[in-house]
């Protein structure tokens, strides 16, 4: 474990989401006491920490920023920087970067890329096959079964997934990709993969090349209405631990999906530093690869981190200068964590912004509650208001799940903005197991 003296005095965390207020906590709250800088972050971040309006995609700014304010460390919260090689100019000028180079953070940008290592590799997954013209496409779907996924190759912002319940939806999805201009360059190419049955689970990595610890398990509520009906969003709400996720399961996902995947991408080629959240559905027959993720889960990170004692920064160090094995076994609370994302209504289709938004005292939310902001802003008068589609992230701990949920379902019912909406079950799976 790197010791506190060895720990850098000055952080930058990149990014603007509920993903990024929970990093730049969870990274105060480090015995190192380290100065934590945000760029560009959000209302919320912006009263813990210094924020500078740098946006996250703006590569040259951040360079910039970096070398101005003589940043030590660097954690990169969103895919987007990561892909566009922000990691690789930091490292090129010698600054330690927690998240991968572009080569690293093409396992999420590109759907076929991913295939292609999970296929070579025999990681479980479900078959599939890459079409960038729609006439073979069509021809190859008439020989699968439906339900069947379509999924556009790149980054298209969780939106690039169909899975079809007929052959005339996946058809249309299939000439709407290839033909229409809807996801632009990430739909150039789909893929056509075979449905996968069963629930799914996140399964967040902290990988430092062929080391790896692997965080608590976690469990994500992706579609927009309860009872996972409707469209399908960035993720509603979160609970950890998940216990589908048996010690047993979670031995098996080990051996047959996190080593040889973290073994796969260093036989690549690729010295991978950062989080590889593994998207796991668990079928009856075992679990399976629905994708990589190649940075924190949002809104996973909410109730991951909160779980923690191990201190991050000491943890994200180590896997940044290669160091992860002295880290030794995490600690985690026994605590549940369930995190309730509060959105705009209209998300994840157009919703407005500037609602303003009261939140309650700190002092007046239930115990161990923390409200974690992902879109918000200030207007010109200086009041809280809406600035994005998921709004506010309401995690709370206790000694139950049902605790946790019922304290942050209590501060849900404090927080004041006309716009407000959120799921109300969220943890639903895991209470109809109990
Ligand atoms: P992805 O962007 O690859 O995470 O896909 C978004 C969502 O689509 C996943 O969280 C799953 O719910 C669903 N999905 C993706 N691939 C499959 C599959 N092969 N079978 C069933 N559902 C899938
Ligand atoms: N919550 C899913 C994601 O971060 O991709």
């Amino acid at each position: 474990m790197p010791s506190l003296s060895d720990l850098p005095r000055s952080i930058l965390v990149v990014g603007s989401g509920g993903r990024e207020h929970t990093l730049v906590r969870s990274l105060l709250a480090s015995p190192a006491t380290p100065r934590v800088f945000c760029a560009p972050g959000n209302a919320g971040i912006a009263e813990d920490v210094p924020c500078f309006p740098i946006a996250a995609d703006d590569i040259p700014g951040l360079v910039a920023l970096v070398q101005r304010e003589n940043i030590a460390f660097v954690v990169v919260g969103p895919e987007v920087p990561l892909s566009l090689g922000l990691a690789d100019r930091l490292r090129a000028l010698g600054i330690p970067v927690y998240g991968p180079g572009a080569d690293g953070a093409r396992l999420e940008a590109s759907k076929i890329f991913t295939k292609e290592i999970l296929l070579k590799h025999r990681i479980p997954t479900a078959p599939a096959a890459f079409f960038n013209a729609i006439e073979p496409a069509l021809v190859y779907l008439k020989t699968r079964s439906i339900p069947i996924v379509v999924k556009a190759d790149g980054l298209a912002a969780g939106k690039g997934v169909v899975v079809a319940q007929s052959l005339n939806e996946a058809e249309a999805a299939v000439r709407e990709m290839l033909a229409g201009n809807k996801f632009g360059a990430a739909g150039r190419q789909l893929l056509i993969e075979d449905c996968l049955f069963g629930e799914e689970t996140s399964i967040l990595v902290v990988v430092s090349g062929r080391d790896y610890i692997i965080l608590p398990t976690s469990q994500d509520h992706k579609r927009i209405g309860d009872g996972d009906t409707g469209p399908n969003t960035g993720g509603m709400g979160t609970y950890s631990p998940a216990e589908v996720v048996t010690p047993a399961l979670l031995a098996r996902i080990e051996a047959e999906i996190v080593r040889p995947s973290v073994n796969a991408i260093a036989a690549e080629g690729i010295a991978f530093c950062g989080t590889l959240f593994i998207g796991i559905m668990l079928t009856p027959t075992g679990p399976s690869v629905i994708e990589y993720n190649t940075r924190f889960g949002d809104p996973e990170t909410q109730v991951v981190l909160p779980r923690l004692t191990t201190d991050l920064l000491q943890l994200l160090w180590a896997a940044a200068t290669d160091r992860l094995p002295a880290v030794g076994p995490l600690l985690v609370k026994p605590d549940y964590a369930v995190c309730v994302v509060i959105a705009a209504s209209g998300y994840p289709d157009a919703y407005p912004k500037g609602d303003v938004i009261t939140l309650p005292a700190p002092t007046s939310l239930p115990p161990a509650t923390t409200i974690y902001h992902a879109g918000t802003a200030r207007n010109t008068a200086g009041q809280l208001v809406t600035h994005g589609g998921r709004v506010l992230g309401v995690t709370a701990q206790g000694p139950s799940l049902r605790d946790a949920a019922d304290r942050a379902y209590a501060a849900c019912n404090q927080v004041k903005c006309s716009s407000k909406y959120f799921r109300r079950d969220i943890g639903a799976r895991q209470f109809n197991r109990l």
